[in-house]
């Protein structure tokens, strides 16, 4: 068996940690035959329940989990870390705003880069979870010291994942004959689910739903699908989030072709090279491929004025945010 691969989970004594983390041990982070240790950082507050956490993982004797350790200590969680995920983030508060919202999470994603940029392995890959996920990532990246951009993503998988999974309601095709779905832009209200490259079995999905359910049901279901667990669940969603971000990682990891599909693609956001317009350093969701560990934006793909009007207003937000945190002397 190869050597651990060191898995660093940010906020594990939360929700999303609590699903996370046993599914990384049980082997479906990276796959079969790769042990992981396990490194959970948490605040004081969060401490207790992340070492809890640590002593089922240990009752669970998973054969591939090396070791599992809970810290408050940033630059030891991040020490020689391969992967990271960075889940714990700062909730916006009673009347909290947006200014202050990106003040605080800041003050968490900065360091923490730093820390990574010291002390991560040279093929390290992040993922951030903790919203506002895009542009946390932004500021976890641009403190980075070292770290090529490119090992930064941030999730949204989880929209990706709705967005397959309401077409495949709406067209009663099973999930595995869905292709070609792409999220674009900020993981927030405005993101935009596009089917306009969708198939559905080999089939155009514009053939299959009309322009009317896209505009006033898909998109806002997908966009809102957060708000509506919370009414219906009470409380957030947490297991479908681990589960996509145990999707991103594994796909990043082991490649998105699968058997039968080898141009399969999904949605992931990461630092613009200027694709599509998007401007350059921004971490906005493209399509995306994985091909020999290296996340690949697919290209070329025509984008229907209707289309390209709902993205501009996501990027716009993003551009927004990536000031109003630059001004707060955040981006290094
Ligand atoms: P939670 O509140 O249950 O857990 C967050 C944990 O993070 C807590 O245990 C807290 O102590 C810890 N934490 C806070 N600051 C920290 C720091 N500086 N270092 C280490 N740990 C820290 O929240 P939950 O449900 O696990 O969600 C976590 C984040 O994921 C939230 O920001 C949520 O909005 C986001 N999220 C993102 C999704 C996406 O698709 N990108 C989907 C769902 C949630």
């Amino acid at each position: 068996m190869s050597e651990p691969t060191v898995v660093t989970v940010t906020g594990a004594g939360g929700q999303i940690g609590y699903s996370l983390l046993f599914r990384i041990a049980s082997g479906q982070l990276l796959g079969p035959d790769r042990p992981v240790v396990l490194r959970l950082l948490e605040i004081p507050q969060g401490l207790g329940a992340a070492e809890g956490t640590a002593l089922e993982l240990q009752d669970c004797a998973f054969p591939l989990l090396a070791g599992v350790e809970a810290t408050t200590e940033m630059l030891r969680a991040f020490d020689g870390v391969d992967v990271a995920l960075l889940v714990g983030a700062r909730p916006r508060g009673p009347g909290m705003e947006r200014a202050d919202l990106l003040a605080a999470n800041g003050g968490i994603f900065a360091p923490q880069g730093a820390a990574i940029g010291a002390g991560a392995a040279d093929d390290v890959r992040v993922l951030v979870v903790g919203n506002p996920a895009n542009t946390n990532a932004l500021i976890t990246q641009s403190a980075a010291a070292g770290v090529p951009a490119e090992r930064f993503t941030a999730l949204t998988r989880l929209d990706h994942n709705r967005a397959v999974a309401q077409l495949a309601a709406k067209t009663g095709a099973a999930v595995s004959d869905i292709d070609g779905v792409v999220i674009w832009g900020n993981h927030s209200a405005t993101q935009v689910p596009d089917l306009s490259h969708a198939t559905v079995g080999g089939r155009p999905a514009l053939e299959l739903v009309d322009e009317e359910w896209i505009a006033d049901e898909f998109i806002p279901r997908v966009a809102k699908r957060g708000a509506e667990i919370i009414a219906v669940r009470g409380s957030s969603s947490a297991a479908s989030a681990a589960a996509a971000a145990i999707d991103h990682v594994h796909d990043w990891v082991n490649g998105t072709a699968t058997p039968g599909r080898p141009e399969r693609w999904t949605s992931v956001a990461l630092p613009s090279e200027g694709w599509y317009g998007v401007p350059e350093g921004l971490v906005s969701s493209f399509p995306a491929r994985s091909v020999d560990g290296r996340w690949e934006v697919v290209e070329g793909l025509d984008i229907a004025p209707v289309w390209q009007r709902r993205i501009d207003a996501s990027v716009a937000e993003l551009e927004e945010e990536r000031a109003a945190v630059g001004e707060l002397g955040l981006l290094g």
